[in-house]
């Protein structure tokens, strides 16, 4: 994506406050000394058979964006690939459904959208917030010493590819799609309450990915332990017998050089540290001092996964190190 962007006219727009060039979440512009608009677009292929949860699926997901740069999201748009000729129109109207019911949740509105005839079934939302301009949450103002959280267990996609392929118990499958239905609404105003440096939400790349985005971009590196990161459990046997989505190993493969894991870890183990994730949770960097506040103000708040993973250190080379 990095090496497609680089091709584009350079930004010299002033208000543009955040861009391209930190992959951060969302657009954010400024309006006004007081006021800025945050804009996201996410849209993707079915990653579950029932058509109203993957409307609330990927609501949630495109939600994600806006609330992890601290932002109050206002309204969304639709968009939608369809093949109206092969698939009944039941199944998009479930779909479209699946995301207002999301987005009320949330408390907004979906007002307008656009769907073109396509090969498979596409969704996705269009999500407008805003906020003030100083109080944007970047991906790159992570700072040596912040304690690293994450709100959301790991396995997403490792258990996705499985149910493709019918390997999963049930109680799997619905715990992971509750997983990807929850907005990261509560946890992300726990967050602003509190005041964190940084925030980032966990997706497609993965933890690894995500928080590589955010050392690079903060010019620092970051320590974190496998034993600390929440996963699904059944992803780690799924894991060793093999199962992992393509996107998982690019992940890892990507990442390779700007990892230094402790001697013993396992390819598996950094697998589900890269593993891409569906409407993941937020990745936090939260000083040290305010660190045990939001911990417990997210439990009080019922965020139902909150774990400390590791922290924030001094390191222009931008490594992960990543311990047992
Ligand atoms: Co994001
Ligand atoms: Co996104
Ligand atoms: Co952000």
């Amino acid at each position: 994506m990095a090496q497609v962007l680089s091709h584009l006219p350079q930004i010299n727009d002033p208000n543009v406050l955040v861009g391209t060039n930190t992959a951060d979440d969302a657009a954010v512009y400024r309006i006004s000394n007081e006021l800025a608009i945050v804009q996201t677009v996410d849209f993707f292929t079915p990653v579950v058979d029932d058509p109203y949860i993957f409307g609330q699926i990927t609501a949630a997901n495109s939600l994600s964006d806006i609330y992890a740069m601290g932002a109050k999201p206002l309204f969304a748009l639709n968009i939608a690939g369809f093949p109206s000729k092969k698939v009944p129109l039941e199944v998009l109207s479930e779909i479209l459904r699946g995301g207002a019911d999301k987005a009320q949740e949330a408390g907004i509105s979906v007002i307008g959208g656009h769907t073109i005839c396509d090969s498979e079934p596409k969704y996705g939302m269009v999500v407008t917030a805003v906020l003030h301009p100083e109080k944007v949450i970047t991906n790159s103002s992570a700072v040596a010493g912040d304690v690293l959280i994450l709100t959301k267990p790991l396995g997403i996609g490792i258990i996705t590819t499985a149910m493709k392929r019918g390997l999963v118990s049930t109680e799997t499958v619905n715990k992971a799609v509750e997983i990807m239905c929850t907005l990261n609404k509560t946890a992300a105003e726990v967050m602003i309450e509190v005041g964190v440096n940084a925030c980032t939400d966990v997706t497609g790349f993965g933890l690894l990915g995500h928080l590589f985005e955010m050392v690079k971009a903060s010019g620092v590196g970051a320590e974190i332990s496998v034993s600390k990161v929440p996963v699904l459990s059944e992803a780690w046997d799924l894991v060793r017998s093999g199962v992992a989505p393509g996107g998982t190993h690019k992940n890892l493969d990507y990442l390779k050089d700007n990892l230094s894991p402790q001697e013993g870890l396992s390819r598996e183990e950094l697998l589900v540290l890269a593993d891409a994730q569906t409407s993941g949770g937020l990745l936090i960097a939260v000083p040290e001092a305010n660190a045990e506040h939001l911990v417990s103000r997210l439990v009080s708040s019922e965020v139902s996964t909150v774990a400390v993973i590791g922290k924030v250190v001094p390191d222009p080379s931008n490594k992960i190190t990543i311990f047992k």
